[in-house]
């Protein structure tokens, strides 16, 4: 499965770092709206970043989100994940 995260903040950087602890699961992108964060991300994990969740989610590069934005995005960015067809998507 390939695993594009939204938000790199506290859970965001916390569920970076168990995706890479299970076989078969590849973390692929990940999104934050703050420029530090995302060059934060590029340097600990190498892997694509997006300019919002949003975004990451409309490129169609992950099977499966994690929504670990601010409370108030996880309905919208849950429904816009699972209308672009992601398998599952997870609250942190
Ligand atoms: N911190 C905890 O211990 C904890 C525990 C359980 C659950 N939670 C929940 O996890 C969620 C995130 O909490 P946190 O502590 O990681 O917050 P945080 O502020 O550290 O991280 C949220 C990140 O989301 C980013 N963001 C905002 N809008 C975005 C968008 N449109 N697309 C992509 N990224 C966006 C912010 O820039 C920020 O970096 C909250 O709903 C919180 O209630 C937090």
């Amino acid at each position: 499965m390939k695993v594009g995260l939204c938000g790199y903040g506290n859970m965001g950087r916390m569920h970076a770092q168990l995706v890479g602890k299970h076989d078969g699961i590849t973390l692929v992108a990940v999104a934050d709206v703050q420029e530090e964060l995302r060059a934060r991300a590029s340097k600990d994990l190498g892997v694509a970043t997006y300019d919002s969740g949003e975004a990451l989610i409309d490129a169609g590069v992950a099977d499966v989100i994690f929504v670990c934005a601010p409370t108030y995005l996880h309905a919208p960015l849950s429904i816009r994940a699972l209308n672009a067809g992601a398998q599952r998507s997870r609250w942190a």
